[in-house]
């Protein structure tokens, strides 16, 4: 099989997905490319209709500004990806387009790999920075896996009371401001950015700032380029451990990887090592 596979978004220009799906086609000896299609946001329906027709894509991973977007032109949509409301992959079945979310898998899995402590104790509360897609899949994921304290911290409160309607009743949740936030984040044993805030070009920016951390705070991050947000920076500073966006991105690609061949990735930490160096 040649598999023809993809990326949709903007800006998508530094996307490292390329290569890491590249990657995993020539560890699994398989033949394939990965295209990246740019998509200005006004252009966005007229476009996608013109890959749909043009491309005969085997699959796509959808990232920023359109996980929630794309689902009016799927086919079908997965039960998980449906609970979370965003899609981050496409399958293409028999012609239909079906879409997936493995934003939240690949994030836990990350997670775990890292800070395996964290899964243990039920008690643990976490703050979670952000409300769009990717911040969405990661509530849902933390919920389905046992974290009962997850409040979010958000610019805009009403798009955090939408994430709200996620959760079930055992998860207790707070909607706060970003200032707020700030204000107690050392009640916080984990704290998760999910916005592009800090993203290159604009590394110098950073959604909060931190007065104080305690030595056994978590604080991770889902931008990964620079490797090392201002973010992360300031939170070592603090003394806080961390938990780069990179190891996120390798672990939703090996999910949405084997989504797309039926192929399970091996050798995923010598490879999450390799991109940390080109980084
Ligand atoms: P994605 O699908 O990648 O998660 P998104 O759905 O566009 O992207 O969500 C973007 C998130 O980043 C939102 O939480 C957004 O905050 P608002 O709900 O207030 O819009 C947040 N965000 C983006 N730019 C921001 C900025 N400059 N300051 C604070 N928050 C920002």
């Amino acid at each position: 099989m040649n598999y023809r596979l993809g990326l949709i978004g903007f800006p998508i220009s530094h996307s490292l997905s390329p290569w890491i799906h590249n990657m995993f086609l020539k560890n699994a000896d398989q033949q394939g490319t990965y295209k990246t299609f740019e998509i200005i946001p006004e252009e966005f329906e007229s476009t996608l209709n013109d890959i749909r027709k043009e491309e005969e894509l085997d699959g796509f991973n959808v990232t920023i500004p359109f996980k929630q977007k794309i689902i009016p032109y799927l086919d079908e949509i997965d039960q998980y990806a449906s609970a979370v409301g965003a899609v981050n992959t496409v399958k293409n079945i028999n012609g239909k387009w079906v879409g997936y979310n493995t934003d939240g898998l690949g994030y836990i899995q990350s997670l775990k790999e890292k800070f395996p402590q964290l899964f243990r104790n039920k008690g643990i509360r976490v703050a979670l920075v952000g409300a769009g897609g990717a911040a969405r899949g990661i509530y849902f994921a933390l919920m389905t896996n046992g974290f009962r304290r997850i409040d979010v911290g958000n610019r805009t409160l009403e798009h955090a009371m939408d994430l709200n309607l996620l959760s079930t009743p055992e998860t207790i949740t707070n909607i706060i401001s970003l200032h707020e936030l700030e204000k107690v984040i050392t009640d916080y044993d984990l704290i998760i950015q999910t916005t592009n805030v800090g993203m290159k070009p604009n590394s110098d920016s950073s959604i909060l700032s931190f007065s104080k951390l305690r030595h056994s705070q978590v604080v991770s991050d889902i931008v990964y380029q620079p490797l090392k947000t201002q973010l992360l920076r300031q939170a070592e500073e603090k003394g806080a451990s961390i938990l780069c966006g990179h190891s996120m991105l390798i672990y939703q690609a090996k999910a949405a990887f084997e989504i797309w061949t039926g192929r399970e990735v091996d050798n995923i930490k010598e490879m999450e090592k390799q991109l940390q160096n080109i980084l």
